[in-house]
């Protein structure tokens, strides 16, 4: 055995990761791109929150959904039948309740969940498949992200079906403004008029809520948030102290937005070792790492009408915590 194989040279290195990190920690005020969160342990972290109780979204979309479940797939289809598809489609976990009141109208129905991971839609399909009779799943992988403005492929469709588009879990939240606009407009031109889309939203609340959904007590998003530095340390063979840096949840009320931050607690310097990148912090300097923007009640319709889509019916929580808002393709 030759002892030439150090780690370091067997690092394989993924070129997106490598050019996201050089340019975003050479920012002031640093950044990191938010996908970044979503390795292996990022995505189970993720899953984890969502059952966190200061982590009200989920369970406040999902009571929107058992409660009228079967008045929006029926508004959605209007008379015809429905295809649903999904962006980012994640664990599915809400989505269920959809597809059941689908199955329940139309007897079966076709799922097309869209996410960049093979990986995850074939799990996916196999588990909604087996859990949901009726239920025929047909994964699209794409980067629906993707900056450039390709229309959204999801394939032809019979004479009498429509489709309705998924894009729950307050995710266009996670977008400034104008990119969730275009995100959107670049969704409706893959849609046929008629087409229908349904958008969750969280809403601004009193920031203390708002807050302790981002900084839970037993430290999960902490852990989430600085599963990036540890991503870095193996993907780049970086040296990041994570214990150096801490959780930061940010209320931006100017913007409507919740910031989360890694913040240095000390000065230090940390090397990227794959980049042969040297980074200095001062202490309490952060990077920026998610954006969660809180809309108020009435916004995401007109998001939609700006977007080429009539909003047709919105449906909220008891609390007014939450909104799920349909749109018509027109
Ligand atoms: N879109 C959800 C939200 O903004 C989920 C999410 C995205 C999230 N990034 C996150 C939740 C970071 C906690 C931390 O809440």
């Amino acid at each position: 055995m030759s002892a030439a194989a150090s780690p370091a040279q067997v690092l394989q290195i993924d070129e997106r990761v490598a050019s996201v990190v050089r340019e975003g920690l050479g920012l002031r005020p640093k950044r990191l791109p938010a996908w970044l969160f979503y390795d292996c342990v990022g995505s189970k972290l993720f899953d984890a929150i969502t059952r966190l109780p200061e982590y009200y979204l989920t369970r406040t979309e999902r009571g929107i959904f058992l409660e009228a479940s079967e008045q929006i797939i029926e508004r959605a289809s209007s008379g015809r039948r429905l295809r649903i598809a999904e962006l980012g489609a994640g664990s599915a976990d809400k989505t269920r309740l959809l597809l059941q009141a689908a199955v329940t109208r139309q007897r079966s129905v076709l799922y097309e969940p869209v996410d960049v991971s093979a990986s995850a839609l074939d799990l996916a399909k196999r588990r909604i498949e087996r859990e949901i009779r009726g239920v025929t799943v047909m994964p699209r992988v794409m980067d629906y992200t993707d900056g450039d403005d390709h229309k959204f492929h999801l394939g032809p469709m019979d004479e009498d079906e429509s489709r309705l588009v998924l894009y729950i879990g307050s995710s266009i939240g996670n977008f400034e403004p104008h990119q969730a606009a275009r995100l959107l407009r670049r969704v409706r031109a893959g849609l046929e008029i008629g087409d229908a889309i349904l958008l969750g939203i969280d809403l601004v609340k009193d920031e203390a809520t708002l807050l302790t959904a981002y900084n839970d007590a037993a430290g999960v998003t902490a852990a989430f948030n600085r599963n990036v530095l540890v991503r870095l340390n193996r993907e780049l063979d970086a040296d990041f102290d994570v214990e150096a840096f801490a959780h930061r949840a940010v209320w931006n009320k100017a913007a409507s937005r919740i910031e989360m931050h890694l913040e240095s607690r000390i000065a230090q310097q940390v090397n990227i070792g794959a980049l042969d990148f040297a980074v200095e912090f001062a202490a309490g300097e952060t990077i920026h790492t998610e954006n969660s923007y809180k809309y108020q009640p009435g916004q995401v319709e007109t998001l939609l009408a700006e977007t080429g889509f009539r909003a047709e019916a919105t449906f909220a929580d008891p609390r007014g915590w939450f909104a799920v808002c349909l749109g018509r393709a027109n």
